[in-house]
């Protein structure tokens, strides 16, 4: 097994390595990997569903995605990305084709525990576009401006499943769409590594909280341009069989789109709690 770095700060690329067959000292050094990289690409692997599925095990619980409709109808653990990227009538269903666009981390709304990392599996890969894009989230919080920093101390931002203008909403059932909204700390120390990451999403945002709307508001203004920086991104340009883990604590990431219509991106996805 051969781990090398992906860019300057986020990301590793595996080679020489089957997953479903690890011996206890490589799953070990791969998983430290991931802590210490906060992405890891696996390259060539050939996974069955349960394979897949087994691999996600290792890393924590596996949970089945809140979009039910994207669901493997014999393994709901499975969410199957890429299809139906039209509708009945021919048209392009943007909820579906752009889903994923615009930086993130998975699971900030999820009340049903804490969303520690996804795992995407790659089928089929379009010509062109089609990145996942990745940003550290340990860097931003190192980079803040110390009276910025200072401030953000105790403050926990709410979220809810599209943020505040609820978008891809109707990917969701209507019993899953008005759920409490979940509060994290907008410094997150991370439970395995101790390290504080800045931990904001600004696709699930509803609000900060115990704050007056204006202030939650010039809040978010002043943080926005201190959350993605170059510094600290991986652009990831799929291979067929790259197997993708992150670690949804301390990275965001964003689908970067940019792929044709007529192509297919086909990806399996596992949602894995602590
Ligand atoms: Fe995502």
């Amino acid at each position: 097994m051969r781990i090398e770095p992906a860019s300057a700060t986020v990301g590793a690329i595996v080679t020489g390595l089957d997953m479903t067959r690890m011996t206890d000292a490589e799953w070990r050094q791969l998983y430290q990997a991931w802590l210490d990289h906060l992405v890891l690409i696996v390259r060539d692997q050939d996974f069955t569903v349960p394979q897949f599925l087994g691999v996600a095990e290792r890393f924590g619980r596996l949970m089945p995605h809140v979009v039910r409709r994207t669901r493997n109808a014999q393994y709901p653990q499975l969410t199957e990305m890429g299809l139906n990227t039209k509708k009945a009538d021919g048209k392009v269903d943007t909820s579906i084709f752009a889903r994923g666009q615009g930086w993130h981390t998975d699971g900030p709304w999820d009340w049903r525990g804490t969303c520690k990392a996804t795992q995407l599996y790659g089928l089929e890969i379009p010509s062109v576009g089609g990145d996942t894009w990745f940003a550290n989230m340990y860097a931003a919080a190192e980079a803040l401006p110390a009276d910025l920093r200072e401030r953000l101390k105790g403050v926990k931002a709410e979220y809810v499943y599209g943020g505040h203008a609820r978008k891809g909403n109707d990917l969701l059932e209507p019993e899953d769409r008005d759920h409490t909204p979940v509060a994290w700390p907008v410094l997150r120390v991370h439970p395995e590594t101790g390290r504080t990451a800045l931990y904001i999403n600004p696709t699930h945002f509803l609000r900060f909280a115990d704050m007056t709307p204006e202030a939650s508001d010039a809040l978010f203004d002043e943080l926005a341009p201190h959350m993605i920086k170059p510094d600290w991104e991986y652009h990831h340009s799929w291979r067929v069989h790259d197997y993708v883990i992150w670690d949804n604590r301390c990275s965001n990431h964003a689908a970067a789109g940019g792929y044709p219509i007529e192509e297919r991106r086909i990806h399996w996805r596992a949602t894995i709690l602590e």
